[in-house]
């Protein structure tokens, strides 16, 4: 195995950014292009985060504690078993980036970044099984945009098209050395 595909061999992407900005779409489509795994964070929800969301209570610090702890948790299992894997994670804070980029080297983000209109656009036109439009602004209340001294983020426009998001990221990523040859964008 080259250099580069050891690395990503054991690579896991996370996919950031507010309610609608994305990341189950472009994270399912990356990992399909990456023939890697798509995993959905809000998965690791406890059941009582559930129950507020769907209630449209925004969740606090210590709510999204064992959240982001189980998805640290799966993240080492991952990188354990060699195993790259794409995960949609909103972390919107940068403690929650902190949290779970620890001293993990294989961990990288994937911001998307998208104007304001763009996501009224988005949540007004879908529905969702907890995360009600009226969230939005609590969300980007909350959001901490990736600083410049944050190790191994990359921010994308993510107001473009899926499949012009997918080949930023693809091309992003190979330019970081983190993509085999195989899995470079052409
Ligand atoms: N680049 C895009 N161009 C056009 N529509 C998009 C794009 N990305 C996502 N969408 C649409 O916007 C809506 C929100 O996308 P998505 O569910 O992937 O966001 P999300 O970040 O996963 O949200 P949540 O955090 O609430 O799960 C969906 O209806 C999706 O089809
Ligand atoms: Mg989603």
């Amino acid at each position: 195995m080259s250099d580069s595909a050891s690395v990503a061999a054991c690579t896991i992407l996370v996919i950031m950014g507010v309610s609608g900005s994305g990341k189950s779409t472009i994270g399912g489509a990356l990992a399909a292009q990456l023939g890697w795994r798509y995993t959905e964070g809000d998965d690791f929800h406890p059941p009582a985060n559930v129950a507020k969301m769907r209630a449209g209570k925004p969740l606090d610090d210590a709510d999204r504690q064992p959240w982001l702890a189980a998805i640290a948790r799966w993240m080492d299992a991952r990188v354990q078993s060699r195993r790259p894997g794409v995960i949609g994670c909103s972390a919107l804070k940068r403690a929650y980036r902190d949290l779970l980029r620890a001293d993990r080297q294989q961990v990288w983000f994937l911001y998307l970044r998208v104007s304001r209109e763009t996501l009224q656009q988005r949540v007004t036109t879908r529905h969702h099984a907890y995360m009600p439009a009226s969230l939005l602004d609590s969300q980007l209340a909350t959001l901490e945009e990736p600083g410049r001294d944050e190790p191994r983020c990359i921010t994308l426009d993510a107001d473009a098209g899926v499949a012009a998001i997918v080949e930023a990221a693809l091309h992003a990523l190979a330019a970081h050395g983190i993509l085999p040859r195989s899995e470079e964008p052409r």
